[in-house]
């Protein structure tokens, strides 16, 4: 629909649609024109309060500085750097235990259980519980009602309803985790959770289930599906693959075109607070917004033959991460985790193919792009 415009109205999904590079940039710096609290289109239900309560990524300043503040430090370039050692170790071992000759599912086998680990471990929690966390993961983002032709704010409705059971048992479960960290701290980000302090007082212990839970999730679902579309992109492109394994040195830029080519959350919602341009056209004060990630990431003004998979771009300004105030806290763990995992798959085995005899299955690309069944 780029036709339409870089930025327009769509009637069918009531929203404005922003397609183009810099209109998206444009967007996602201005937070006190586009906020992320969409709390007032979605229907109240309990279930939601709890995790909503710590969960920044839907919070505009000043809260969200400071709820961010308390775990930024824990995921810094370099602070993430030091989890280098126990990434690999993770990857091999998992490798090892999954060996199957020469077949390998790479969702089950790796792309979900490295991750998941690895925040699990940083958390506090037992990692011996991910098959729970993978359930509550595909129930939030497997989301098979979602329909670009309905409206963004009528599908919330049914998918809130759809999702709370989850809910329910990812906030109980969280709570009990917390409450055991309570008694037992450990040298654990949960156990720091609930020292810290915001506006001279201690978190509460819902706060910190929005908190763990963002982590929790946002921690390993996208880094699954950067590893899934890497092998799938690879496969797509022997060339690119032998290139890499000539100079490791193009890996980082080759998971970069990965991570541009297919964005694995696609669109950001925002709110308008008042009446904005944007590139040609006014958004009205109250309009919701969708940034679409995706389709920035494709912008021929930015991106010479956007649809090309290039490893050679440099630099490679996509907008997978997001902008501002909300980047992602967790890139530098995932292009870590990504570039080590790469490198040990690229390491251990010759050649790698997706299976033509099996299916690979693909999740609902309007809310997620991946695969959740990658047959090797
Ligand atoms: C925020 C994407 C991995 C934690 C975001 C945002 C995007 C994103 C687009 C911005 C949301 C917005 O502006 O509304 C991704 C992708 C990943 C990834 C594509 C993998 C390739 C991770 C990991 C973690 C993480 C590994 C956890 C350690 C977060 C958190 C936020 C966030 C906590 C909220 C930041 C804020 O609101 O200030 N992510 N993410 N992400 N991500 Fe990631």
């Amino acid at each position: 629909s780029r036709q339409r415009g870089q930025v327009h109205y769509d009637d069918r999904q009531q929203c404005w649609q922003i397609l183009g590079h810099p209109e998206a940039e444009a967007v996602l710096a201005d937070p006190a024109t586009f906020s992320s609290d969409l709390s007032d289109l979605l229907p109240q239900q309990e279930d939601f309060e709890l995790f909503e309560r710590g969960n920044f990524v839907r919070m505009d300043p000043p809260r969200h500085r400071m709820l961010r503040g308390l775990v930024s430090q824990a995921f810094t370039p370099r602070m993430v750097a030091g989890l280098t050692p126990r990434i690999a170790e993770v990857t091999e071992e998992i490798l090892d235990a999954s060996d199957g000759g020469d077949r390998l599912d790479l969702i089950e086998d790796l792309a979900y259980p490295l991750p998941v680990i690895v925040i699990a471990e940083l958390l506090g929690i037992p990692t011996s519980d991910r098959p729970v966390f993978r359930r509550w993961a595909d129930a939030l983002f497997e989301r098979g009602d979602v329909d670009p032709d309905q409206s963004l704010t009528s599908v919330s409705e049914e998918a809130v309803k759809a999702v709370a059971p989850t809910m329910r048992e990812m906030n109980a479960y969280l709570l009990e985790h917390i409450r055991n960290r309570r008694v037992n701290p450990g040298d654990d980000l949960t156990s720091k959770l609930l020292q810290a302090q915001v506006d001279g007082r201690r978190l509460d212990d819902g706060e910190i289930v929005g908190f763990v839970g963002l982590l929790l999730l946002a921690g390993h679902i996208t880094t699954t599906a950067t590893l899934g579309n890497a092998v799938l992109g690879f496969d797509e492109h022997p060339d690119a693959v032998v290139e890499v394994r000539v100079d490791p040195t193009l890996l980082p830029a080759a998971i970069e075109e990965v991570l541009r080519h297919r964005t694995p959350f696609p669109r950001l919602g925002r709110l308008a607070t008042t009446d904005v341009a944007v590139g040609d056209a006014v958004i009205p004060a109250r309009g919701v917004v969708v940034v679409w990630l995706a389709a920035a990431n494709r912008d021929e003004r930015v991106f010479a033959e956007p649809n090309r998979f290039d490893i050679h771009r440099v630099p490679n300004p996509h907008l997978t991460f997001g902008r501002g105030i909300h980047f992602c806290l967790g890139a530098p763990l995932a292009r870590l985790e990504a570039k080590i995992a790469l490198g040990i798959l690229l390491e251990r085995y010759r050649e790698i193919r997706v299976a033509t005899d099996a299916p690979v299955e693909h999740r609902n690309p309007w809310v997620m792009v991946s695969v959740s069944k990658l047959p090797l």
